[in-house]
C-alpha cells in the first residue's frame, strides 16, 4: 500500500472513531429514565394505572373515605397530600397571602388599571382564568404561565420588574388562581404548540442529570423511589400536583412557586438548578399541569 493511501486509509478510521465515540458521549449525556408511558388525554385520570392512589384524593368524598392514610406514616403519601388543600385545612397562611395578593392586585391596578386587565386578557375579572394555564399566547409568540403573565403585565403596564419566584410574584399568583379555585384544570392540548412544550417537559422529566444521575421519573413514577422514604420525605404522584401551586409551605413559613419546587427536586438530584421562568422550567409546569388535567385548581394550599 502506498502511503497515501495509508494515511488516507488510517484517517478514515479515525474518523469513523470519532463518530462512534461521539455517538456514546450522546448517549451517555442522554440517558433516560424508562418511558412510564403517560397518555396526555387522560389528564389527571392517566393516574389510574400509574400510581393508583388517585382513588384516596380524587374528590371530596374519597378524601372523606381514605382520611384514615393521614395517621399512617407508610401510607400517607397516597393521599398526594390533598387532604391539605384549601379548607380542609382550617385557616392556615396561604389564606392571608391570597388577601396580600388581592391587596398587592388592587394597589398596581389603582396606579394602572391596564395592569389588572392585562392579567385578565381584556377583562378585569379574573374568574375562572387561571384554569387553563399554561397556554400558548399568539401575540408573545410563546408559552405563558401564570406567574410569566404577571411578569409581562408588571413589565409592559407599570414598567415594573416582578420577577417569577418573587414574594410578590407569589402572592399575586396565589390570589390570581384562588379566583379559578374549584374548577377543573383545562389546558388546552388542541394548540400545537402546547402539545410540543409537553413533549420537551416530558424528554425532561426523564432524562437523567446530576452527580446522582436522577431523572425526575427516578423519584416520581411507580417501581422508583416514588412511595418510599428518603430522607424523611417520600416522593408521590406527579398527578395533581401542578393544581396546588403556589402552595404555602409551612416548615418555612413562606409561598413556594411550582418553579422553586422544580429547583428544590433539581437541588435533591444534585442538579443544578434553573430560575423560576426558565424555558425548561415552563416545558415542565406544561407536563404536569397536563398530569392535573380535569382536577380542580387547590389554591390556597399548604404544604
Ligand atoms: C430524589 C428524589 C426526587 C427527584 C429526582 C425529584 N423529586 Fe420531586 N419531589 C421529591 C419529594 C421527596 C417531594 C415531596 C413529596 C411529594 O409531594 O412528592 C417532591 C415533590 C415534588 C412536587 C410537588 C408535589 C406536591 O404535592 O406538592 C413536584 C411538582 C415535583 N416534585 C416535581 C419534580 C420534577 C419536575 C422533578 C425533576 C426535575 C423532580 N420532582 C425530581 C423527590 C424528588
Amino acid at each position: 500500500m502506498s502511503d497515501r493511501k495509508y494515511i488516507m486509509l488510517l484517517s478514515a478510521l479515525m474518523l469513523c472513531l470519532a463518530a462512534v465515540s461521539s455517538v456514546f458521549g450522546e448517549e451517555l449525556y442522554r440517558e433516560h429514565y424508562p418511558d412510564a408511558k403517560i397518555d396526555p388525554a387522560r389528564g389527571v385520570e392517566g393516574d389510574v394505572g400509574f400510581s393508583d392512589t388517585i382513588r384516596y384524593w380524587r374528590d371530596e368524598a374519597a378524601l372523606e373515605r381514605s382520611a384514615g392514610l393521614a395517621e399512617k406514616p407508610a401510607e400517607q403519601w397516597k393521599l398526594n397530600w390533598k387532604h391539605m388543600d384549601l379548607d380542609r385545612v382550617e385557616l392556615h397562611p396561604g389564606h392571608l397571602a391570597v388577601d396580600e395578593g388581592e391587596a398587592l392586585v388592587k394597589k398596581l391596578a389603582a396606579r394602572e388599571a391596564a395592569f389588572l386587565t392585562c392579567l385578565g386578557e381584556g377583562a378585569a375579572d379574573l374568574r375562572g382564568k387561571a384554569a387553563a394555564y399554561p397556554k400558548f399566547d399568539a401575540a408573545l409568540g410563546r408559552i405563558v404561565t401564570v406567574e410569566g403573565r404577571i411578569e409581562q403585565c408588571a413589565k409592559s403596564v407599570l414598567n415594573e420588574d416582578i420577577r417569577q419566584g418573587s414574594p410578590a410574584s407569589n402572592k399575586i399568583s396565589v390570589y390570581f388562581k384562588s379566583q379559578s379555585a374549584g374548577k377543573p384544570i383545562k389546558v388546552d392540548l388542541a394548540e400545537a404548540k402546547v402539545m410540543e412544550a409537553y413533549r420537551r417537559g416530558e424528554e425532561l422529566f426523564y432524562r437523567k442529570t446530576g452527580q446522582l444521575n436522577f431523572a425526575c421519573a427516578s423519584c416520581h413514577v411507580p417501581g422508583s423511589i416514588m412511595g418510599h422514604k428518603l430522607r424523611g420525605e417520600t416522593p408521590t404522584t406527579p398527578f395533581g400536583d401542578a393544581a396546588h401551586y403556589p402552595t404555602y409551605r409551612t416548615p418555612v413559613g413562606a409561598l413556594e412557586s411550582i418553579h422553586e419546587r422544580f429547583a428544590r427536586c433539581h437541588g435533591q438530584m444534585r442538579t443544578q438548578g434553573l430560575k423560576p421562568g426558565d424555558p425548561a422550567y415552563v416545558d415542565l409546569e406544561v407536563f404536569v399541569s397536563v398530569l392535573s388535567n380535569g382536577y380542580p385548581v387547590s389554591v390556597p394550599s399548604a404544604r
